[in-house]
């Protein structure tokens, strides 16, 4: 048996590719600030942009334009306060921008993520008692009624990413209350504290102001744990379940796609898209390497990859798919 016999040209290669991507298989992630005419290049992410609500027609328009079909939300607030009231409020940033995407863009798909970081002063995800315990119901409440706003504001899909116990079972059930049975959840369960996550802590400005999210996030060595957290998230009525980040824990899309039937999708995180970004800008490598990290995630088996490099996607499938 020889091998390189089925590697001879392009066509034989093509013929039996096992695995091809698509403009089908990606969320590109945008980060919406206050302000007026704001389209600010992120220090800490070449290429990657604030954008203020009067710039989001333009780029949802761009965004079409590139073949992009799905984006997902974060709003970035000037002023956040300590109840993260700008999450919740109805004519908050991300409940805004559903408005003025769907309103160039009908058909975009519109996920928005769910956490209080962004939005409270502390820069943490939930709430804590005086002892430093997490406040648990009333964090569930609050991203609960942050889910219920961006629904109720038009999104068609809610992705809840505070890593709190029990979160996607109050939301769901929330959700059903108000009438929105029919509206997904997709759950970042096997979310990792990950340093991968440095550069959008800026982009977000999110970096919590006291300790870290190890409390909630979960460890980096733990493999087993991260399908625990998938079983219960699947028993709570999640939709699709998410790995984050992407490519140092390719193990665990694997796993957690072996558990089942679900769709598995995978965050490729700030950090994956600066490392890659600047070692192909500064040529250490080449520009297919972003193709590659991509068909890599998807091969390991994600179904749904949530990627800032979502922009050149469509020409990178006509160059090297
Ligand atoms: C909010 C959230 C984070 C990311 C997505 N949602 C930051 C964090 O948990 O610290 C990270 C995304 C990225 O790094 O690209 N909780």
């Amino acid at each position: 048996m020889l091998p390189t016999r089925l590697r001879k040209n392009t066509a034989i290669r093509n013929l039996i590719r096992e695995t091809q991507l698509s403009m089908n298989d990606v969320v590109y992630p945008l980060f919406i600030v206050d302000g007026q005419g704001v389209r600010r290049e992120i220090g800490s992410m070449k290429e990657q942009y604030h954008l203020s609500l009067d710039m989001l027609g333009a780029e949802t328009q761009a965004l079409k334009e590139l073949g992009i079909r799905y984006v997902i939300l974060f709003g970035v607030p000037d002023e956040k306060d300590s109840e993260a009231t700008p999450a919740f409020v109805e004519t908050g940033l991300v409940q805004e921008a559903i408005r003025v995407i769907k309103k160039v863009d009908p058909e975009m798909y519109v996920i928005t993520d769910v956490c209080l970081c962004e939005y409270k002063s502390d820069g943490h995800c939930c709430f804590f008692e005086e002892n430093g315990e997490i406040q648990r119901q009333k964090s569930l409440e609050t991203l609960s009624k942050t889910a219920l706003s961006h629904v109720k504001a038009g999104a068609d899909m809610v992705a809840p990413s505070d890593m709190m116990d029990g979160r996607i079972g109050h939301m769901r059930e929330t959700l059903n209350q108000a009438g929105y049975e029919a509206i997904p959840i997709m759950a970042y369960s096997a979310k990792f504290a990950s340093s991968f996550y440095g550069p959008f802590r800026d982009a977000a400005n999110s970096a919590p102001a006291f300790g870290d999210r190890r409390s909630y996030q979960m460890d980096p060595a733990n493999a087993r744990e991260a399908l625990k957290e998938t079983v219960l998230d699947i028993e709570e009525g999640a939709d699709i379940v998410m790995v984050k980040p992407a490519m140092p824990y390719l193990d665990i899309i694997v796993k957690g796609k072996e558990l089942s039937y679900l769709p598995m999708a995978a965050y490729q995180v700030s950090g994956e898209y600066a490392m890659i970004k600047n070692a192909v800008d500064s040529g250490l490598m080449d520009r297919r390497a972003i193709f590659e990290s991509l068909i890599c995630i998807k091969r390991a088996g994600a179904d749904i990859i949530i990627t800032y490099f979502a922009k050149e996607l469509q020409v990178m499938l006509k160059e090297y798919q």
